[in-house]
């Protein structure tokens, strides 16, 4: 198969594949908050408590996530659709558009109204083609039980419809 098809192939496997989506965060060295929406995120050790994301090496801030060794992923509530829209828009002050703070324990931006937020170290960077995989030891968990997580899926961002959960018992 040639490259270019498989490549178009591969983009509508994967674009059709549901996920949820993350803003993940971290402190430049200036000390100003940077962040990107992400939905490359994923879980992967229990013992220790490991998740992963990865940055395309085009986004502009990938050497602050790099270099500040630590980061916090909000995974996203159904009604935070704006937060991730901006969150991947070039040339906006996403910070403005949204109420955070730095978190007392770790320095990080965390925004408010997220479904949950995790606060890791980074445990390993992998080099993997045009991203860094960054893997993160989670240190710190918080969860807002009134908040439902966003669905994604071909390019759509939603809350999980009520009926979701009637045609699955
Ligand atoms: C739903 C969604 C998921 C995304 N997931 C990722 C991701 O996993 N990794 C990544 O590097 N960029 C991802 N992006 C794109 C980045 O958010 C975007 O390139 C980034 O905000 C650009 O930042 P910059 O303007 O600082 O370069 C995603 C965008 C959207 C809308």
């Amino acid at each position: 198969m040639a490259g270019e098809q498989k490549q178009q192939l591969f983009k509508e496997a994967m674009g059709n594949y549901p996920t949820g989506v993350t803003v993940v965060t971290t402190a430049a060295a200036n000390g100003e908050p940077v962040g990107l929406t992400v939905n490359s995120f994923a879980s992967v050790s229990l013992d220790p408590l490991l998740i992963l994301w990865s940055i395309d090496h085009k986004v502009s801030t990938i050497q602050e996530f790099v270099k500040s060794g630590k980061f916090a992923v909000h995974i996203l509530a159904g009604d935070q659709q704006d937060l991730c829209m901006t969150f991947a828009t070039k040339g906006v002050d996403r910070f403005s558009t949204c109420k955070w703070s730095f978190s007392p324990e770790y320095n990080l931006p965390i925004i408010e109204g997220a479904f949950a937020v995790l606060q890791c170290n980074t445990f390993k960077t992998v080099e993997a083609g045009d991203h860094t995989i960054l893997i993160g030891e989670v240190d710190d968990i918080q969860i807002n039980a009134d908040k439902d997580p966003m669905l994604y899926h071909r390019r759509h961002f939603a809350s999980i419809p009520a009926e979701f959960y009637n045609t699955n018992k």
